[in-house]
């Protein structure tokens, strides 16, 4: 077999071998069923019988992996794909650096390493229900195209957590795999278990923040898993990056839009003060405070998903051989961190200062600052946009203590440029900060759908290039069929 190709002659679409793997099939048969009831009851509201131009993975060669066709959603193919096996592969990190990737799972790391697969499990089909009512509103049939296909990969991703569960961890990992399809975004008895994973996404300006930030902690989180001595993990998560690319750029590509056509429409009407809210939103575009208000909640929300800046936890899966760092084989180091220390922010007698900590347990901190470091780039190029068409304003990230419910700043205010203040202040200045109710009314009055060919709603750009290089008269989805 093939295994760049993919296997498309089997129910699950593979190149795994899944065929030759009975106790996994059936195990993964088994659990088809529940996940298409998934989908029905929480995946895309409406539109699971219209063609949506989609790509459908055929190959993990990153030169050439995807094909594009009409496919109703629940006909889309979701399968195991998994990156070709490194030869020789070793453990790039930690007590067992050096000694060859594990292709089985190690005992003593086990409960570890479901737990982080759980975790990261858990995270993918928890967006799908956060965005399952967005089609309705959709900007165009373009985006409209976009949302389904980050919903259809993110299903996908789900499948590639599974599969990793149900091959290699027996009667507990299908337990967990059901359990997957049980929890429920922002449900009161059974959640999904990160914060971010349990808000809504109440309109498209909060899909693009979430593809922009929520889904590149979860690039961050798949580039640190992908370093993982465990082979399977590494391989399949070196695959979902792949896919992941394509959310971020939807979420990066998503907010330019919006941010330039609020420009163009300040600058026909001869609006001079961007900040002049009342008088942007009268021209119905999203004015730019109040992008800079859904940035700070997007991103905040997004730093907790590192957790503790400090963390025992990371320490012992970076240890094992288990959980790298971001770009772990291109570090220059003993990949063991034996002795370095880490800067990390930390509230020292009511004051943010920098205190070294040992690197080995400051990891989450490091890979939230890589993070922030790959946020930093896509808003250069928005605040390019507003430049370029005139205007003194500048988008820009919040101080890590805004806004925070994990970690070293869980337990006091801040403004978002890090001045900290009391609760009343807090509760007084909030809505200058963090989008209101009026906000959301605003932008909610915004979100009418526009499915003509080509068209595309007053408050967003159309895209530069179209997707697979189609025209911009392309039917991306085909609504009625
Ligand atoms: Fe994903
Ligand atoms: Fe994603």
């Amino acid at each position: 077999m093939n295994y760049m190709n993919v296997d498309y002659s089997t129910k699950i679409p593979n190149n795994v071998n899944l065929s030759e793997d009975r106790q996994v099939l059936k195990a993964l048969e088994g659990w088809h069923p529940g996940y298409m009831d998934w989908w029905g009851d929480m995946g895309p509201e409406g539109f699971q019988e219209s063609l949506v131009y989609l790509r459908t993975a055929y190959s993990v060669d990153p030169r050439g992996w995807a094909k594009f066709d009409y496919v109703r959603m629940p006909e889309y193919r979701w399968g195991i794909l998994l990156a070709p096996q490194e030869e020789n592969r070793v453990v790039p990190f930690g007590e067992h650096y050096g000694k060859p990737a594990w292709q089985e799972v190690p005992g003593e790391y086990r409960a570890m390493l479901r737990r982080l697969i759980v975790i990261q499990g858990d995270t993918e089909p928890a967006s799908v229900e956060q965005q399952r009512h967005l089609g309705k509103t959709a900007p165009s049939l373009y985006d409209m195209r976009n949302l389904f296909q980050v919903n259809v990969e993110e299903g996908r991703h789900l499948w590639a957590m599974v599969y990793l569960l149900q091959k290699y961890f027996g009667r507990d990992g299908r337990e967990e795999a059901d359990e997957l399809l049980r929890r429920r975004s922002g449900d009161a008895d059974s959640p999904r278990m990160l914060g971010a994973f349990n808000e809504a996404t109440p309109d498209w300006l909060s899909f693009f923040m979430f593809t922009y930030f929520t889904d590149r902690d979860g690039k961050m989180q798949l580039h640190s898993l992908a370093q993982s001595g465990f082979d399977p993990l590494s391989r399949t998560c070196r695959f979902m990056l792949t896919e992941e690319a394509h959310h971020m750029f939807v979420g990066e590509t998503g907010i330019s839009r919006v941010v330039q056509r609020t420009c163009e429409a300040m600058r026909e009407a001869g609006i001079t003060d961007p900040t002049d809210v009342a008088k942007v939103r009268a021209l119905g575009v999203i004015d730019l405070p109040t992008i800079q208000k859904k940035l700070n909640l997007h991103y905040s929300l997004s730093l907790d998903l590192f957790g503790s800046e400090v963390s025992t936890n990371a320490a012992n899966a970076f240890n094992s051989g288990i959980k790298g760092r971001y770009k772990e084989t291109q570090i220059d180091d003993d990949h063991q961190l034996k002795n370095a220390t880490y800067p990390v922010l930390k509230l020292v007698d009511g004051v943010i200062k920098r205190v070294d900590e040992p690197a080995l347990t400051a990891l989450n901190m490091r890979l939230r600052d890589d993070y922030s470091q790959d946020c930093i780039k896509g808003m250069l190029r928005w605040n390019k946009v507003i430049s370029t068409a005139g205007y003194q304003f500048k988008l820009t990230l919040p101080n890590v203590a805004f806004h925070r419910q994990i970690g070293e700043f869980k337990d006091v205010h801040a403004t978002p440029d890090g001045v900290l203040i009391d609760d009343a202040t807090w509760n007084k200045r909030k809505s200058e900060w963090l989008p209101s109710s009026d906000d959301g009314d605003f932008i909610a009055s915004l979100m009418k759908p526009v499915t003509e060919i080509g068209a595309y709603a007053p408050w967003i750009s159309p895209p530069k290039v179209g997707i697979d290089n189609r025209p911009g008269d392309f039917e991306y989805v085909k609504i009625e069929t």
